[in-house]
């Protein structure tokens, strides 16, 4: 009997080192105890490391590797001699053995593989970071994946919390990113976490406001987000309660169901030529009766822009949605109560600016009773953008803020990318200047709660550069030249 270790033993590298040397020495599976795990270390032998090399030229596809990495991280103590075993049959057998799903070595090795997706993808969804008391934008999550996950896990969360710092603790291991790059640790406990931070409130009331008790199905939610989770979650703590409302919300809803709304669009009639003198209500009036594209048929109505003709801002967003085709209005739905909220807390007054999208119809798909937001087409934004330039042009404001990549587009023509555009002053020939920045609507996308407030802030810090020209627009500033985030 030989031995070989793996270590640490969810390391690729550390099993490959192991595995070529067993297999350089043509040491048979069956003759191998993998960290001692199998047989106890009763049986240990030579370690095949110290073995002289027979052959050479060990090929292996990039598809077990990947196979492997991930098996790697499972728990079951068996994997290591499951991996070298197919190894060696790929040898003998031939290198297409990956593709007979029915082999009893395959099947484990993706049953295997599969659970760790799984669990990669559950701490994906459940990682709940919380604010370190006393330091400056630092945070510590504490969870408990069921396999040996984190190291596989953590460019991920480097990525999509590159601008913060952070630590995840779990039981067998914890990793700290300070922005720059992941350091490994030993494990932890819960009680190294923090317990709570002033974000799960804003998370709490967000969930319960986006939670729809008509569309409530417990199975699926525990399917979905098993209970051995719920610990992790703080929003967990209020889905008894809303459970338990579910029933009484629903028939609430269906007595103030909405009557089918009342089609608003004109009969079709000529549309005019307008003249440049003509007001921004003769646009309006227009547009009301719009058939550019054919998104005027299933909305309820033209939603035109709204605000002071005189306005020095003016804010475009992508297209109405389902509240703002009833209402007539933009911005007056759940997006529009984030930006609200937003443009108060930076005491920007909402009655000053001009609002508007760059396309003026809802477009949605019906699934039953709901109708859910689509994307408007390229060619719908280009048929649509007459209107928007026509409002432009009456108003003629200093500042345009565009809301999404679609206003951004529409703006400021169809290479722009927004992510790599937003948070920073652009000039329109016009001599008007752009602010592109995120849509309030893809900020409530984010599921989870570090998302949802990093999202968030990146919207408040662009729309924080609009307060301060707003706060300095008396001093004639050159926004495009002297105002930056800085
Ligand atoms: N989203 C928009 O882009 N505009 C609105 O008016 C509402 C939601």
């Amino acid at each position: 009997m030989f031995t070989a270790r793996v270590d640490p033993p969810w390391d690729l590298e550390a099993w490959r080192v192991a595995a070529r040397a067993a297999w350089g020495a043509q040491v048979p599976p069956e003759a191998i105890e993998w960290n001692g795990d199998a047989q106890g270390g009763l049986l240990a032998g030579q370690d095949v490391a110290a073995l002289p090399r027979r052959r050479d030229g060990l090929r292996v596809s990039s598809d077990f590797l990947s196979v492997a990495a991930a098996v790697l991280c499972h728990r079951d103590p068996q994997r290591f001699a499951l991996l070298y075993r197919l190894l060696w049959r790929m040898e003998m057998e031939g290198r297409d053995l990956l593709a007979h799903a029915t082999d009893p070595d395959v099947r484990r090795a993706q049953v295997l593989a599969k659970a760790v997706g799984r669990d990669t993808h559950k701490m994906k969804a459940f990682v709940r970071f919380r604010e370190v008391p006393g330091e400056d934008e630092a945070f510590v999550a504490w969870f408990e994946p069921e396999h040996q996950i984190l190291d596989r896990i953590a460019p991920f969360f480097a990525r999509r919390f590159a601008g913060m710092r952070w630590a995840i603790l779990t039981p067998y291991r914890s990793v700290a990113w300070d922005g720059t790059g992941l350091a490994f640790g030993p494990g932890g406990t819960r009680a190294d976490a923090p317990a709570d931070d002033a974000r799960e409130a804003l998370w709490k009331t967000y969930y319960a406001n986006i939670f729809n008790p008509a569309r409530l199905n417990p199975t699926m939610m525990r399917s979905e987000m098993p209970q051995k989770y719920w610990k992790h979650l703080p929003e967990a703590q209020l889905l008894p309660d809303l459970i338990q409302q579910a029933g009484v919300r629903v028939r609430e809803m269906a007595e103030r169901a909405p009557e089918a709304p009342r089609r608003r669009i004109p009969d079709a009639a000529p549309q005019p030529t307008l003249r440049a003198e003509d007001s921004l209500e003769v646009v309006r009036d227009a547009a009301a009766a719009c058939r550019r594209c054919e998104l005027w048929q299933p909305a309820t109505r033209t939603v035109f822009g709204e605000g002071p003709v005189d306005a020095k801002v003016v804010l475009i967003g992508e297209q109405p949605g389902d509240e703002e085709d009833l209402s007539g209005r933009p911005f007056v739905g759940p997006a529009g109560r984030l930006l609200d909220q937003i443009l108060a807390e930076l005491g920007i007054d909402r009655q000053a600016l001009y609002l508007t999208n760059a396309v003026k119809h809802f477009r949605f798909e019906q699934r039953g009773k709901r109708r859910l937001h689509r994307n408007p087409s390229s060619s719908q934004v280009a048929a649509c953008r007459p209107w928007l330039m026509e409002e432009l042009s009456r108003i003629d404001p200093a500042v345009v803020v565009c809301l999404g990549a679609t206003a951004a587009q529409a703006v400021m023509g169809g290479g722009l990318k927004l992510m790599a555009s937003r948070g920073r002053w652009h000039r329109l020939e016009s001599g008007a200047c752009v602010l592109p920045t995120v849509h309030p609507a893809w900020v409530l996308r984010q599921r989870d709660p570090d998302a949802l407030a990093q999202a968030r802030r990146a919207l408040v810090d662009d729309l924080r550069l609009l307060q301060m020209w707003m706060a300095r627009q008396g001093e004639a500033l050159d926004v495009a030249a002297g105002l930056s985030r800085s």
